[in-house]
C-alpha cells in the first residue's frame, strides 16, 4: 500500500480473520439447533475452555443437518486456500467440529487451538448481550510499551479486539490467536458450532 505522501507500507505477519453472514440461513440454523439438543440431552459433552456451558464431542460435522453448512464452510475455506495460495497437492480439511450451548454466565476461558492451523465459529442463536468473541494482539512484546492513540477505536489502541455475536455469521481466524468469550448476560442460550482446520496432503487417487 501506498500513502498519499509516496512512503510505502508493508502489513507484516498480519493475522487474517475471514467473516461472513450466510444469507438465508434462519431455517438451516434451526435444524442444526434441534440436533445439538438432542445431542445435549443425550450425550456427556466435554469440559474445554467453556465454563458453564455445554460442548459437545468433537466429531459430530457428519449428521446431515450440518450438510448445507458445511458446503458454505467448504467453500469459504477454498477463498482462504486460494488467498494464501497453498500447495495444490494440499487442501483443507476439518479436523475437529463441535457444538456449544452456553447459558446465562457461559464463558470461554482465554485459549487458542494448538496443532491446527485456522478455526472457526458459527452462530446459530445469539440473544442481546450474549458475549462476544475477543481476539488478542498475538505481538506480545509489543506490550512492553503502550502508545498512546487518539482515541480507542485507532489501529493498535487496544491489545484485544471483538466481533459482534451475530447470527448466520461465520468467522474464521489462525487458530494459533488467543481469543475468550465473554459471559452471556442474557436469559436464553448463545448457541455456535466450531470447528479446527488443517492442511492435509490430499487423498491420493
Ligand atoms: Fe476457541
Amino acid at each position: 500500500m501506498t500513502n498519499t505522501n509516496g512512503s510505502s507500507i508493508d502489513t507484516t505477519f498480519a493475522s487474517k480473520i475471514f467473516h461472513k453472514v450466510l444469507p438465508n440461513f434462519e431455517e438451516e440454523n434451526k435444524k442444526i439447533i434441534n440436533r445439538l439438543y438432542t445431542l445435549k440431552n443425550t450425550t456427556k459433552g466435554i469440559e474445554r475452555s467453556n465454563q458453564l456451558g455445554w460442548h459437545s464431542d468433537v466429531n459430530i460435522q457428519n449428521y446431515p443437518e450440518f450438510d448445507e453448512f458445511n458446503k458454505h464452510l467448504k467453500f469459504t475455506l477454498g477463498e482462504i486456500f486460494t488467498f494464501y495460495d497453498y500447495d495444490p497437492n494440499y487442501e483443507l480439511d476439518i479436523h475437529s467440529f463441535w457444538g456449544n450451548i452456553n447459558p446465562k454466565y457461559g464463558y470461554n476461558n482465554t485459549h487458542s487451538h494448538p496443532h491446527c492451523l485456522w478455526s472457526g465459529v458459527y452462530y446459530l442463536q445469539t440473544p442481546e448481550n450474549c458475549g462476544n468473541i475477543h481476539f488478542v494482539d498475538p505481538v506480545k512484546p509489543r506490550i512492553h510499551y503502550q502508545a498512546q492513540f487518539r482515541n480507542d477505536k485507532s489501529l493498535l489502541a487496544s491489545s484485544s479486539i471483538f466481533y459482534v455475536a451475530e447470527t448466520s455469521k461465520l468467522i474464521i481466524f489462525p487458530a494459533y490467536l488467543e481469543h475468550f468469550v465473554k459471559p452471556n448476560m442474557s436469559d436464553t442460550d448463545r448457541i455456535s458450532l466450531s470447528f479446527n482446520i488443517r492442511l492435509n496432503p490430499k487423498p491420493y487417487k
